[in-house]
């Protein structure tokens, strides 16, 4: 008889919060007919949408201005980065074999090393916005491409 009585009161509760839940519905219903609340409604989920949208290039500022790239088993590391104008690259090698990093085109606005011993690093800031392909001289099948935004 216990049992049936708590079963009993457990349905009571299911039935209330499904009665309670059905008019909270109802009343949502009621306010999105009005055209004030529908307003509203839009305002407050366009306005998340328009602060990611304004926060995205924050993001790109506040990328750090100097990117790593290693040079590791005859390789660049990443090959392939996109970064800002104003962007220094640093190129460090790790290999005992000394390599460099020569621009394919030539120019003041692109990268030119000497020969890097191990553990030796250079640096080139881009600031002309371009693709920037680059190999290693004594290794030309070294490659690496510097996308500037
Ligand atoms: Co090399």
């Amino acid at each position: 008889m216990k049992n049936k009585k708590v079963v009993a009161v457990a349905i009571a509760v299911l039935t209330t919060a499904a009665a309670a839940g059905m008019i909270a519905l109802g009343g949502d219903k009621n306010n999105s007919a009005d055209g004030m609340n529908n307003t509203e409604i839009s305002q407050t989920e366009n306005n998340p949408a328009t602060q990611e949208n304004s926060s995205q290039p924050a993001a790109v500022a506040n990328q750090a201005s100097t990117i790593e790239v290693g040079i590791e088993d005859y390789a660049y590391k990443p090959a392939a980065i996109r970064v800002k104008a104003g962007t220094t690259v640093r190129w460090t090698n790790r290999d005992s074999v000394e390599h460099n990093v020569v621009a394919d085109q030539k120019s003041s606005d692109a990268p030119l090393s000497e020969l890097l011993a191990k553990g030796k690093s250079y640096s080139f800031t881009f600031n002309k916005v371009g693709t920037y392909s680059y190999h290693c001289a004594p290794h030309p099948y070294m490659k690496g491409t510097v996308i500037v935004e």
